[in-house]
């Protein structure tokens, strides 16, 4: 049997730039509502999750831009990346594949959790250097 994950906690998504911040506790509550179980709109929930990532993806890529980050371009693939996944499960939801929404929001949180610790927090790095 496969150990379990070790489970994501709220300060590992916090990067110590406030916008920044406010977009990940924004992410959290949203893919809450996708896992809760007693929460069964799926369509609902994965619209609304879809319109948080382009507004947060565009976000930080604004900071990038005005800041002339020199990341850019990498962070902008993995956001990318992010994006066509989440184009990608809601096709799979609208052609009834329930499970792979369960599958791709158990998941989520782990990716995000990297993603945070590792781009998120070295733009948020530079950004409170500037500051
Ligand atoms: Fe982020
Ligand atoms: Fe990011």
């Amino acid at each position: 049997m496969p150990a379990a994950a070790t489970p994501v906690r709220h300060e590992d998504i916090l990067v110590g730039f406030k916008p920044i911040d406010d977009l990940h506790r924004e992410f959290e509550d949203i893919l809450t509502a996708l896992n809760d179980p007693a929460e069964a709109d799926y369509a609902e929930h994965l619209l609304a999750l879809h319109e948080h990532l382009l507004r947060h993806c565009a976000t930080e890529e604004r900071f990038m831009q005005q800041e002339s980050y020199s990341h850019l371009a990498r962070h902008k693939r993995a956001h990318e990346q992010l994006l066509e996944s989440v184009s990608e499960v809601r096709r799979r939801f609208d052609s009834g594949d329930v499970d792979a929404v369960r599958r791709y929001a158990a998941d989520l949180m782990n990716w995000f959790s990297i993603h945070a610790q590792s781009e998120d927090a070295e733009l948020a790095g530079y950004l409170r250097g500037i500051g």
